[in-house]
């Protein structure tokens, strides 16, 4: 049985060799998948040469250096991981063992990126970009399981964090949503959403009561697999609102200092309809009135699921804009007609608009989003004369913004994860924001590395046994 026991070592070295590539992927493209600044200490020689070496040299830095406090610059930098459309899907009665492993699989994966980026760089914030499910049209139980999975095993993060939302979970309850009415048209009667205190925040570190300051700050921005778009109901509101948290709000952080910035959320399916509750855009405009109002003396990070409006050419994604209609909708789903179904970004006007509202004076700035699965980068150029923005794949102007559309982390894309860093230079006074995009690989590579384990100790049982 000689031929069997070197199949059954040829094996395990492809499961060795794939194990070994699926937790240390980040150290082949590290130019990809590292912040922009580090600070780690380089004064021995023998590490500076270790360091030269492709792959090993990374891996030696990931484990081995340690950045040195003392050349930690203040402000810290801002490390923001953002992942965009994981789009997990859900088992039905009717779906097949094989689907329902494979989305359980899934799952894994997704997670396996997000421990493996975590661990290697430490994010001070992390952000879920949007349609973290497939699809809005699943009912609360589905909801809440869904979310449990994507807290649970794509996201895990300490129980102190979590332990709420969970509990809330555990009693798969129907989520409130008239009460969840009652208190939005109230609140919207007496103007409670056009009042800053409304969606302020102030150096956050920790939602929760827990203050654990070394864990990132977790942020949820709404898709419209979550929400919807103009079929968006009091009922998807309600447990989002509920799971989530709002889904417009901003948190300034470092106000009293001479590097001032903050992120602004902003749930993009509202603002653009027709939509079937027309008060969630009179909501939606009011806060984009208040952040237009609101006065800012430093630099912002928006943060939404929809790319702003760019003419055909610059993303795979043109423009895009569908309605609902006779063809289009299910049975019994008469009532969406003439509502929106569908944007690639979000329309001219109100791109503008959002932009104008956010990014005023001469301050740096950068806009995430998601949605459109393959990821783009551009920039808005600010024409001072018109007053408008205009998208290029170059600066063209003193006043510009990047938008990052962040690849989807979904293994059809490679498992991609969005790495924006934030650099304050104290001669320009001014924070400067990069972006990159770090690849991991397609889901089936993963599936192979975890087969490969199951396989080999079946294999070197049967060695042992025979
Ligand atoms: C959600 O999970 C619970 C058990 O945790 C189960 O009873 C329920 O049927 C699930 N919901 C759906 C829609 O599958
Ligand atoms: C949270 O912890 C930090 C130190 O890690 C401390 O400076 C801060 O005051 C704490 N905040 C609260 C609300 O306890
Ligand atoms: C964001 O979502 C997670 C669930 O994934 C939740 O634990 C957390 O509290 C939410 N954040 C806010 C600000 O509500
Ligand atoms: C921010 O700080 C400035 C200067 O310290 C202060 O005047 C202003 O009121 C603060 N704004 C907010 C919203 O706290
Ligand atoms: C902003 O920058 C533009 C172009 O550099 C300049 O013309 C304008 O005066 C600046 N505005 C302020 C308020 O500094
Ligand atoms: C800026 O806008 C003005 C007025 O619409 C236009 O004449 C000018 O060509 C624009 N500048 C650039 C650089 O596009
Ligand atoms: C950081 O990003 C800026 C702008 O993208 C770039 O010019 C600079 O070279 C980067 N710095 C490092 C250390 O990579």
């Amino acid at each position: 049985m000689a031929w069997f026991r070197g199949f059954s070592w040829a094996i395990t070295l492809v499961t060795v060799v794939l194990n070994v590539y699926i937790y240390t992927y980040p150290s082949f493209t590290p130019g990809k998948c590292s912040w922009n600044h580090s600070y780690e200490d380089g004064s021995d020689l023998i590490g500076e040469r270790v360091r030269n070496i492709p792959y090993f040299g990374d891996l030696y830095k990931t484990f081995f250096v340690k950045e040195s406090s003392e050349k930690l610059p203040q402000p810290r930098d801002i490390r923001m991981m953002a992942f965009g459309d994981p789009q997990i899907n859900g088992n039905w009665p009717s779906t097949p063992y094989i689907k329902r492993l494979d989305n359980f699989g899934n799952d894994y994966y997704l997670g396996h990126i997000y421990r493996v980026m975590k661990s290697r760089l430490h994010p001070t914030h992390v952000v879920g970009l949007g349609d973290l499910f497939s699809s809005q049209w699943i009912a609360d139980s589905e909801f809440y399981n869904r979310t449990r999975r994507y807290m649970t095993r794509l996201f895990p993060r300490p129980q102190e964090q979590t332990f709420a939302e969970l509990d809330f979970i555990a009693m798969h309850k129907d989520v409130d949503w008239v009460s969840h009415l009652e208190w939005f048209q109230r609140s919207l009667a007496d103007g409670v959403f056009l009042r800053p205190e409304f969606y302020h925040y102030e150096n956050v570190y920790d939602w929760s009561s827990a203050n654990l300051t070394h864990e990132p700050l977790f942020i949820n921005v709404s898709g419209n697999h979550d929400i919807g778009y103009g079929d968006t109901t009091y009922q998807h509101m309600a447990r989002w609102r509920r799971l989530f948290g709002k889904d417009n709000y901003w948190i300034e952080f470092d106000n009293d200092t001479d590097h001032p910035w903050r992120i602004v959320v902003l749930n993009s399916l509202a603002l653009d309809g027709p939509l079937l509750q027309p008060e969630f855009k009179d909501y939606t405009w009011q806060f984009i009135e208040t952040l237009k109002q609101r006065s800012y003396h430093g630099s912002s990070i928006l943060l939404t699921h929809i790319p702003m409006y760019k003419p055909e050419g610059l993303c795979v994604d043109g423009p895009l804009v569908e309605y609902f209609n006779e063809k289009n909708c299910h049975p019994g789903g008469e009532y969406r007609i003439g509502l929106l179904k569908s944007e690639n970004h979000l329309q001219y006007d109100t791109s503008q608009a959002v932009m104008n509202a956010i990014f005023k004076g001469n301050y740096s700035g950068i806009i995430v989003t998601g949605h459109d699965h393959e990821g783009c980068e551009n920039y808005y150029n600010y024409n001072f004369t018109s007053g408008e923005w205009h998208a290029s794949k170059s600066i063209d102007s003193p006043k510009y913004i990047k938008e990052a559309t962040v690849r989807s982390m979904m293994g059809d894309f490679d498992g991609n994860t969005g790495l924006i860093t934030g650099h304050f230079n104290h001669d320009t006074k001014s924070w400067e924001f990069n972006y990159k995009s770090c690849p991991f690989v397609v889901q089936h590579v993963w599936w192979v590395a975890q087969i490969g384990i199951v396989l080999s100790i079946m294999l070197h049982s049967i060695n042992f046994l025979l």
